[in-house]
C-alpha cells in the first residue's frame, strides 16, 4: 500500500488546508495510507548559512525537528500539500523549512521525483498573491514531481466545501497524483511549468519557479514564453541538484582563497550602530559572539 504524506502548513486545526488534504486523499483511486504532518507544530529553526550540512552529508548543526520532517518526506511515496495565503504569500512555515534546503541534497536519491499535488487556500478571491508560487517552490525544493496545483477560496474553517466546486478540485488533484500530469491552462514556463514571471526587460521575463529567463511574445492572441536553460536553474534534472551542490562546495574554496581580501571589507562595518537585543531567553547562542565582541 502506498504511503501518502499530507503536509498541512496551517496551525488551524480542522481548517481549510487540513480538510482539503484529507479530501484529496479520500478521492485517491487506490487504497493508500495517510500520514499527516502539520508543519507549524514542528520546531524549524532559521538556517545559519554555515554550509556544514553540505560537507557532512546533510547533517545540520541545529538541534530541531528539520530531520524529522525530512524523514517523513523521504519515506513517503507521494505528497499532498496545502497552505493558506497569509498576507499575499504562502504561510511562512513553508519558507522556514525551505531555507534549510541545503541539507536536503544529502537525501536527493530518496526524495527525487515523488508525485505531489499542492493547494493554496485563500480567504478572498484574487487575494492569494504569491501563495501558489510558495506551494510550487516548496514542492520543487523537496524535489517532488509536481502533478498539479490549484488555488481555492474560503475564509472560515470548512468554507471551501460549502458548495461542491472545490470537492471537484480535490477529485481532480487526486486523479492527477498517480495519473496524467495536468498542464497549466494559462501561459507557463516551457521548462518547469511555473506561471509566475518577473519582467527583466521590455519582453524578457524570468520564471520565479526555476529561475530561467525567456522572451515573451504574442502568438495568435496568446502570450507565449520561450525559455532558455541556464547554469543555475532550480531544478529540472537530478544533475542540476548535483551541479548546484558542487558549485556551493566550490564556493568554500573560493572563500578560503579570498578571505584575506574580503575580511577587511566586512570588518570596516563592525562598530556601526547599536544592536537592539531580543529578550535574553530568546537570544541565540551566537548573539553575543557575533555582535558584542
Ligand atoms: C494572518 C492571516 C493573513 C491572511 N492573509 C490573507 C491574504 O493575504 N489573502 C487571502 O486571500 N486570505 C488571507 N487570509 C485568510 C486565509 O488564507 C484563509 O482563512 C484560509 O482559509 C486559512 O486556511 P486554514 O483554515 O487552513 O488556516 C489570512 C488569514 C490570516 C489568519
Amino acid at each position: 500500500m502506498k504511503k501518502i504524506l499530507g503536509i498541512v502548513s496551517s496551525a488551524r486545526r480542522l481548517g481549510n488546508c487540513e480538510i482539503m488534504v484529507k479530501e484529496v486523499f479520500r478521492n485517491l483511486a487506490e487504497p493508500c495510507e495517510l500520514n499527516l504532518l502539520r508543519l507549524t507544530d514542528f520546531q524549524i529553526d532559521p538556517c545559519r548559512g554555515c554550509y556544514h550540512c553540505l560537507f557532512k552529508d546533510g547533517d545540520c548543526v541545529l538541534d530541531d525537528d528539520c530531520s524529522t520532517v525530512l524523514e517523513a518526506i523521504g519515506s513517503a511515496d507521494a505528497v499532498i500539500l496545502a497552505a493558506p495565503a497569509y498576507f499575499l504569500g504562502a504561510h511562512s512555515a513553508l519558507k522556514r523549512f525551505l531555507d534549510r534546503g541545503l541539507s536536503f541534497y544529502g537525501e536527493m536519491d530518496r526524495m527525487w521525483g515523488k508525485p505531489a499535488v499542492g493547494v493554496a487556500v485563500a480567504g478572498i478571491p484574487g487575494m492569494e498573491g504569491s501563495t501558489l508560487l510558495g506551494i510550487e517552490s516548496f514542492l520543487k525544493l523537496i524535489l517532488a514531481d509536481i502533478r498539479q496545483t490549484r488555488v481555492v477560496y474560503g475564509a472560515l474553517p470548512g468554507e471551501i466545501f460549502l458548495d461542491d466546486g472545490n470537492r471537484k478540485v480535490a477529485r481532480r488533484l487526486a486523479q492527477s497524483l498517480f495519473g496524467p500530469k495536468v498542464p497549466k491552462s494559462a501561459p507557463s514556463c516551457s521548462l518547469c511549468g511555473g506561471d509566475t514571471f518577473r519582467f527583466i526587460g521590455p519582453d524578457r521575463v524570468r520564471c520565479m519557479l526555476c529561475s530561467n529567463a525567456g522572451t515573451l511574445h504574442m502568438q495568435n492572441g496568446t502570450a507565449v514564453v520561450e525559455m532558455e536553460m541556464s547554469d543555475h536553474q532550480l531544478f529540472l534534472t537530478r544533475q542540476d541538484v548535483r551541479n548546484h551542490k558542487t558549485w556551493l562546495i566550490g564556493m568554500k574554496e573560493r572563500f578560503m582563497a579570498m578571505r584575506k581580501s574580503l575580511k577587511p571589507i566586512s570588518v570596516d562595518y563592525l562598530k556601526d550602530g547599536q544592536w537592539i537585543k531580543p529578550h535574553p531567553k530568546r537570544q541565540n547562542a551566537n548573539f553575543e559572539k557575533d555582535y558584542e565582541e
